[in-house]
């Protein structure tokens, strides 16, 4: 096999222009594909910056031809030549190199390669399974690499922008104590200390809150996040958090900080302007609204009461939901009266899946109204009702009734599914708003008792104190979250930093006081010495890169991700372990052991 001695690269392949017609250059890379017309040989050569097509003339003076006969897709190559213009007929308008070609005078094979069980190309149709399984070949293709750089390049803006408004990076254990953000941990039995197991961190939380104690005032990590919950298209059981905390600053502070830091990687990374602030929109004005704490502003289909036009008929459904304090909400979808009976149908089922015990609809079609509970309403009835909600003839509204939580989410998951059938989306238009204002708790209906809803250490709102232990549904809290195009790509609060609130709050949450301080008594004693008021925000890097680079999961935005099912397809992680290892580590599994 041959060596680049002696032929070391001058160019990278894709940058090479008009410009440099008649240089000699030097390139090594990847044969992406070739097309042989017979003496001469097409080859559209492939490096991480771009491709580039040279040529091998089988008239060039002392060039192996029958070498460049025996290339294959994906061989490893070194090539000398000379940069040349392409005839007004043979210009590539679609490559960014598409003006020029490179006359080969040498080439060097310096690997073969077998044939890949896919094309290394973008917008290759092959089983995900497939592409995790090969992935060093998937992330040899140029949108994946696209992908990995773009994630570099927003990492490199976030550590500059903090570095440059005063925050330092420091690391944090990921052999630790449980942090308690709601999912289940993943445990690392300790050897040295039979029976007791650490956590990896579900966030640094509690520990970037002792670096406040400590005094270190602005801290910030991009640091891996281990969660074991039901994956999904945007939740990994490893993650990426750009992970920060402050002293001193107030909730407006921080959110100012950030949206500058988001702006900045936008306009940098996308050449795209972004407006701030951003919208601040309360949790309760976003749940009333768009029956979700992550709403997608980039369209409308607002949730729309109309409760007060249907209470008091002898419809039995709408009225049990209004006598047991529900409500009856409808999204209005434009010029879609006649949508199909068989769609219809088949929309009942899609909010069944969210909960809701059925559907109903209103449509005003040209040739009169038509819906399920028309004949217990008069005319004047449903004519305020399209009033009320905009209608306009040709209009549809789809119409749930239930108590508000399951209206909210029935709702607010059929905006999103209409929104998506219709077409209604702008793929270009970037919504960024906060969420402000949550509640504090949530019932868990399961457990019979309170949790909270962003973690226990953040800040209830000073005048809702009083009702944490009397009447926790009403405690708002000083925490927020960014959303972006639906999609929540960063979280935080403000803290609590006295041991006494804090005790409050863990009480409220059902721990007893024995519990909070066998678990948390380290970070109650800190707060003892002096802490100053604080507070932070993670953001999700994976979720804000598979958004910027308009990726449908964030697998397509991290170097190797898990399978859904927490598999990795590639390595064959996770794997049995020899027994000696186990018995090393003083553990017993209950699986037996499969028999090949
Ligand atoms: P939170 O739990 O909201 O807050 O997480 C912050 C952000 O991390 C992202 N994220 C995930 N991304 C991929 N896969 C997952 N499984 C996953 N889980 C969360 C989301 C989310 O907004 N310690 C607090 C932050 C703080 O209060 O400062 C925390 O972790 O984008
Ligand atoms: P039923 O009395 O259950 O046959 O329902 C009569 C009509 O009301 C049907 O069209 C149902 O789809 C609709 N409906 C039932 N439950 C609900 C609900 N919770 N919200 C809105 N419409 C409903």
């Amino acid at each position: 096999m041959e060596t680049l001695t002696g032929m070391e690269r001058t160019h990278n392949c894709g940058e090479l222009r008009k410009s440099d017609v008649g240089a000699q250059v030097q390139l090594a890379g990847w044969v992406s594909r070739r097309r042989d017309h017979g003496g001469l040989i097409f080859v559209d050569m492939r490096d991480r910056s771009g491709l580039v097509q040279i040529v091998f003339d089988g008239s060039t003076d002392g060039l192996d031809f029958t070498k460049a006969e025996t290339l294959r897709n994906e061989f490893v190559i070194g090539v000398r030549g000379k940069v040349r213009a392409r005839s007004e007929d043979t210009v590539n308008p679609k490559m960014d190199t598409g003006e020029i070609e490179i006359l080969v005078e040498e080439l060097r094979i310096l690997n073969k390669a077998k044939t890949p069980p896919f094309y290394i190309q973008d917008g290759v149709d092959v089983d995900e399974m497939v592409r995790l399984r090969y992935r060093y070949l998937d992330l040899r293709r140029p949108e994946m690499q696209q992908n990995i750089i773009l994630r570099h390049r927003v990492a490199k803006i976030m550590r500059d922008y903090l570095d440059e408004n005063g925050f330092l990076e420091i690391e944090t254990p990921m052999l630790c104590r449980s942090t308690p953000e709601g999912a289940r941990d993943f445990l690392v039995p300790s050897r040295v200390n039979p029976g007791q197991f650490y956590a990896l961190p579900q966030s640094p939380q509690i520990f970037k809150q002792l670096l406040m104690v400590s005094g270190f005032e602005k801290y910030f990590q991009i640091v891996r996040c281990f969660r074991d919950e039901d994956l999904r298209a945007d939740r990994q059981p490893e993650f990426t958090q750009l992970d920060i905390e402050t002293s001193f600053l107030n909730q407006n502070d921080i959110l100012t900080l950030m949206e500058c830091l988001v702006k900045k990687i936008f306009e940098t990374t996308l050449d795209v302007k972004v407006e701030t602030p951003f919208q601040r929109m309360s949790w309760d004005e976003a749940m009333t609204r768009f029956g979700s704490d992550k709403p997608d502003l980039r369209f409308g289909m607002e949730l729309q009461d109309i409760s007060e036009f249907v209470k008091g008929s002898d419809f039995k459904v709408f009225n049990s939901v209004l006598e047991n304090g529900g409500q009856v909400k409808v999204i209005r979808v434009d010029d879609y009266a006649d949508i199909p009976r068989r769609e219809l149908d088949n929309l009942v089922e899609y909010v069944k899946i969210y909960g809701a015990k059925g559907l109903a609809w209103i449509q005003y079609s040209k040739d009169g109204i038509k819906s399920p509970f028309k004949k217990f309403y008069s005319e004047e009835t449903f004519e305020q009702i399209k009033q009320a909600t905009g209608c306009k003839t040709g209009d549809l509204l789809l119409v749930v009734g239930d108590k508000a939580s399951v209206v909210a989410q029935a709702l607010g998951e059929l905006r999103l599914e209409m929104a998506r059938r219709r077409n209604l989306i702008d793929p270009e238009k970037l919504c960024f708003l906060w969420i402000v204002d949550f509640p504090m708790f949530e019932y868990v209906e399961e457990d019979k008792r309170y949790k909270a809803m962003h973690h226990p250490f953040t800040a209830p709102r000073e005048e809702d104190v009083e009702f944490l232990l009397t009447a926790p549904e009403k405690v708002k809290a000083n925490a927020y979250d960014i959303v972006l195009n639906g999609v929540e790509v960063g979280g935080g609060s403000l803290r609590i930093y006295r041991s006494d609130l804090q005790e409050k709050v863990f009480e409220a949450i059902g721990l007893t006081h024995e519990e909070a301080h066998a678990k948390f008594g380290f970070l109650m004693d800190a707060f003892e010495y002096g802490t100053p008021p604080h507070g932070g925000i993670a953001f999700g890097l994976d979720r804000l890169i598979m958004l910027m680079a308009k990726r449908k999961s964030i697998r397509d935005v991290i170097a190797f991700p898990k399978t859904q099912s927490a598999i990795d397809p590639m390595s064959h992680a996770p794997s049995e372990v020899d027994e000696k290892q186990l018995r090393e580590l003083s553990i017993k599994t209950a699986v037996k052991k499969k028999s090949f």
